[in-house]
């Protein structure tokens, strides 16, 4: 790899950090963290690796999901089971509709920093430093609140571990039975209006199990799934510190999750951060907004990707609904150009964020299902492969994204709007859309 050290990127210009108050400090936090233990293995890393290449070859399918920002007061037993519950419901669905495997991804343990449009926050007229996420700053709107403080790097390494060793017990220890789907239901689910055709599909599965099992014994590894994390690769310090050597393998693993991301903001071909990802040996991925262009993504994939290892890219495509068919085609093609495999896959949450004229952050369902639905459209008209979705998304009862079956509108968005940065798909509104995703591809199946 030319050049590159796991701190290269520190001579390319960082957009989107901020500037502690007290260097040493920093200094002091990020060698500490460095030489604590790693969230995630190699091994893990590896094995996601490949079951991404079968999700860019149509072996496999790929769900994202979780919050936009993570916070450290949400690190809670309920919420995070929450999470993993709807997680697993809408995977199931996807398994059913897509009849491919599902590899679950979450926007967890340690998605806890945020690239900002804005760099200051103006309330009843005070200024402030913009909110970054619990591992930047805090959230209350003072200005000993908005200091940068490296104390919260240690405090999200932590969080992520605590969240981590949560979902690991959960995954492996009989919560995730797909014998058991009912350990699943969420307190306010009954209510939900595609409870119905969950419980079908819940019970076609199961009818499935039983008779394989009457006829060939107990079927393996039923028992438990398989987690893995994500979170963008923004803040490249605490990157850096959990950047790693492994023994027995070439390279240098960021160990703090399996699927770190580079966001829109800082995609830039000479910056930090695509410096900082073209080293590691994880998974990569990559958002792409209406604004890069085929020459832009190319040169990406010739820095990122050098010898197109499958598994490897992973394009989360984020164009908006009234603009996915207009850009996806000539990133298709140009991609197809290099020969490359990359896995694609469409994030309908971040290019349909609308501001009501309250002024509140929100994205209404059927923009979000025509993005999906166009995605799904192009890429098997072109003869390429959607691989997968990415959503923001919560197992709460939250008021954030409008439509919907429920018909929630703009009125209802006060009741119960949790989230920091971006609107969320609640509970029922991601089980649907999964419904209406596994709908489609059994109808593209014929
Ligand atoms: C995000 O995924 O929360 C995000 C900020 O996305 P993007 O970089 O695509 O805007
Ligand atoms: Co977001």
């Amino acid at each position: 790899m030319n050049d590159w050290t796991p701190d290269s990127w520190r001579s390319k210009q960082a957009t989107q950090q901020v500037s502690y108050p007290d260097d040493e400090a920093l200094a002091k936090v990020l060698d500490e963290i460095a030489c604590l233990p790693p969230l995630v293995t190699s091994w893990e890393v590896e094995t996601l690796k490949a079951k991404l290449a079968q999700a860019g070859r149509g072996e496999a399918f790929l769900l994202q999901g979780g919050d936009c920002a993570e916070s450290f007061d949400d690190c809670r037993a309920d919420i995070i089971t929450a999470k993993l519950k709807i997680l697993l419901q809408m995977s199931l669905v996807l398994v059913h509709g897509t009849r491919k495997p599902v590899i679950r991804v979450a926007r967890m343990a340690g998605q806890y920093a945020k690239p900002r449009s804005k760099t200051t926050e103006t309330r009843n007229g005070e200024t402030l430093p913009t909110y970054r996420g619990d591992l930047f700053n805090r959230h209350g709107f003072t200005s000993a609140e908005r200091i940068p403080d490296p104390q919260l790097m240690l405090r999200g390494y932590e969080r992520a571990a605590l969240t981590l060793n949560f979902i690991r017990a959960l995954a492996d220890g009989g919560f995730a039975d797909l014998h058991h789907p009912e350990y699943w239901k969420l307190d306010f689910a009954d209510a939900a209006h595609h409870g119905q055709e969950y419980e079908q599909i819940v019970n076609s599965i199961r009818e499935a199990i039983d008779f394989v099992q009457v006829v060939g014994g107990e079927l393996p590894g039923l028992q438990r799934v398989d987690f893995y994390t994500s979170h963008e690769a923004l803040a490249l310090n605490y990157e850096l510190a959990q950047t790693r050597k492994v023994p027995r393998r070439p390279g240098w693993y960021n160990l703090s999750t399996h699927l770190p991301w580079i966001g829109m903001r800082t995609a830039q071909v000479d910056g930090a951060h695509v410096e900082y990802c073209r080293g590691i040996r994880n998974p990569i991925g990559v958002k792409v907004g209406p604004g890069m262009s085929p020459e832009w993504l190319l040169e990406l994939i010739e820095l990122l990707s050098p010898e197109g290892e499958p598994g490897r890219l992973v394009l989360i495509h984020r164009l908006g609904a009234d603009a996915i068919a207009e850009h996806l085609p000539g990133l298709i093609e140009a991609v197809r150009g290099t020969g490359k495999p990359v896995t694609w896959v469409s994030d309908p949450m971040h290019g349909n964020t609308e501001t009501t004229a309250e002024g509140i952050k929100t994205r209404h369902f059927d923009k979000i299902l025509s993005e999906l639905q166009q995605a799904f459209e192009i890429h098997a008209s072109m003869g390429s492969v959607l691989g997968g979705v990415h959503f923001e998304l919560t197992g709460e009862d939250v008021t954030e994204c409008v439509g919907g079956a429920s018909g929630l509108a703009a009125a209802d968005l006060g009741r119960a709007y949790r989230s920091r940065v971006d609107p969320r798909l609640n509970y029922e509104q991601s089980l649907e859309m999964a419904l209406l995703i596994a709908r489609a591809a059994r109808r593209a199946r014929g």
